[in-house]
């Protein structure tokens, strides 16, 4: 007889571990640097809207194919249509996950190798952004320090995954996201009352539409992605250890309004602390790594507050990276029959080995010059997450069958008030907006 499929332990560590999933770097590191070279207000607006009118109903659809499925995302799509596109797209999914996790792991390992330099005192106060800039670069360039961190955070991603469902990644959540949230509150207390953050709050919340074109929509749209966790099938993984009783629309609400909260919290904390300072929001990545150490070079007990910003981002990208590897874990467990232990190894070894390219790209060691974090994160969140929406709408919509899925929603009682608007965004809206904007952006 087959062993039984693992489930949530309750709704709330449901909740709590899909949450962790979409807060993680997306919402800490690129929602405020991706904010800061689209226009900052004008794309936080933009931000707001797709998300309501894109990414939650695509989340609800992720969550009811993982559900129906109950298995992988290559094995959930398969038992509702046996074909190979879908088979293809299932697979595209688990391609993301080693890409970007890839990634992922080795700017996580920065940010847990910053908690030691604030800790060790490398960042004295009065640090000015060009001796920042000096530790940045230092660690970058090595070619080994930042591997090594890299390791280490594998290594903490893969005990979790490796202890299951319940006993590892709800557990973990359960723990871990109370713990994010009070250091967020600390740090925007913080940010919001040092002197002169009223203009980076104003720049941050006031729209300017005449920023707004198709690139920013494409980055817009690939930042909800992205912060959302769609697109690749970590939703999907999570909604297929969901039991029938669960709420599924009521969820998606709940952990897509987390989100945003976050991230918008963490623009409060990042863009005062930038403008008080007087210095630029649209540096680009290097917005966290060097512009924030300098800031807190200057403030009283700096050092303290920047210890506590880089355990909040290290605890962010933790409860995200799980759910990254979950999603190819589960591919192997389900697909190719392997035990947990053995996925978690083989695979969290190969994500290893794929960032030591990512890692030495950023010190200018490439191979015909990549940047290989830049490419990787370029194809990810601008084509594969976007089309892997596309598909989803399109599976759910048109393949499973629009009532079908109503149906799966509604079982045992569960209401689903906007169900047909939902259902007619899905079928008819979704799959022309995702094809457009994913089309024009790259003509444009
Ligand atoms: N959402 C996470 C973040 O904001 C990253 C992440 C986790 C992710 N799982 C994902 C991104 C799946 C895309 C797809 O940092």
């Amino acid at each position: 007889m087959e062993k039984q499929r693992e489930q949530w332990g309750s709704r709330m560590g449901f909740v709590f571990a899909a949450a962790g999933s979409a807060i993680g770097l997306g919402n800490i590191w690129r929602f405020p640097t991706v904010a800061g070279r689209n226009g900052g207000g004008a794309f936080v607006l933009l931000y707001l809207l797709i998300i309501m009118a894109i990414g939650i109903p695509v989340m609800i659809s992720e969550l009811s194919v993982g559900r129906k499925g109950q298995k992988s995302i290559v094995g959930s799509f398969l038992s509702i249509k046996n074909s190979p596109l879908w088979f293809l797209v299932g697979m595209m999914g688990v391609m993301s996950g080693f890409l970007i996790l890839s990634f992922y792991s080795v700017i996580a390992g920065w940010g847990v190798s910053y908690i030691f330099n604030f800790l060790t005192g490398t960042f004295a106060a009065g640090v000015t952004p060009d001796e920042a800039a000096t530790v940045f670069e230092g660690l970058v360039s090595n070619p080994v320090t930042p591997i090594f961190w890299h390791l280490i955070f594998m290594g903490l991603t893969g005990f979790i995954v490796f202890k299951g469902i319940a006993g590892g990644i709800e557990k973990y959540s359960k723990l871990l996201m109370p713990a994010l949230f009070v250091l967020l509150v600390i740090l925007a207390i913080r940010a919001i009352t040092l002197p002169g953050a009223m203009e980076g709050v104003v720049w941050f919340l006031r729209p300017d539409i005449s920023e707004i074109s198709i690139q920013t929509v494409l980055a817009s749209l690939g930042q909800v992605f992205f912060s959302l966790s769609l697109g690749m099938g970590a939703i999907l993984t999570y909604g297929s250890y969901l039991s029938k009783k669960e709420d599924i629309p009521g969820n998606a609400l709940i952990i897509s309004l987390a989100d945003l909260s976050i991230a918008i919290l963490a623009g409060f904390i990042i863009m005062p602390a930038v403008f008080a300072f007087g210095l630029e929001p649209s540096v680009g990545p290097s917005l966290i790594f060097i512009t924030l150490p300098s800031v807190f070079g200057s403030m009283y007990m700096g050092n303290v507050f920047g210890f506590l910003f880089f355990v909040l981002l290290s605890i962010a990208a933790l409860t995200s990276s799980i759910s990254l590897l979950e999603v190819v874990v589960a591919y192997f467990i389900d697909e190719k029959k392997w035990d947990r232990k053995k996925a978690v190894v083989v695979i969290g070894a190969v994500i290893f080995l794929l960032g030591i390219p990512v890692s030495l790209s950023q010190g200018g060691i490439t191979i015909a010059n990549i940047d290989f974090l830049d490419v990787f994160d370029t194809i990810t969140s601008k084509l594969f997450l976007p089309l892997g929406g596309l598909m989803t709408v399109i599976f759910v919509g048109w393949v499973w069958g629009g009532q079908n899925v109503l149906a799966h929603i509604r079982q045992e009682g569960v209401k689903f008030k906007l169900g047909s608007a939902w259902l007619f965004l899905v079928k008819f809206i979704l799959p022309l907006v995702l094809a457009y904007i994913l089309i024009s952006g790259f003509l444009g």
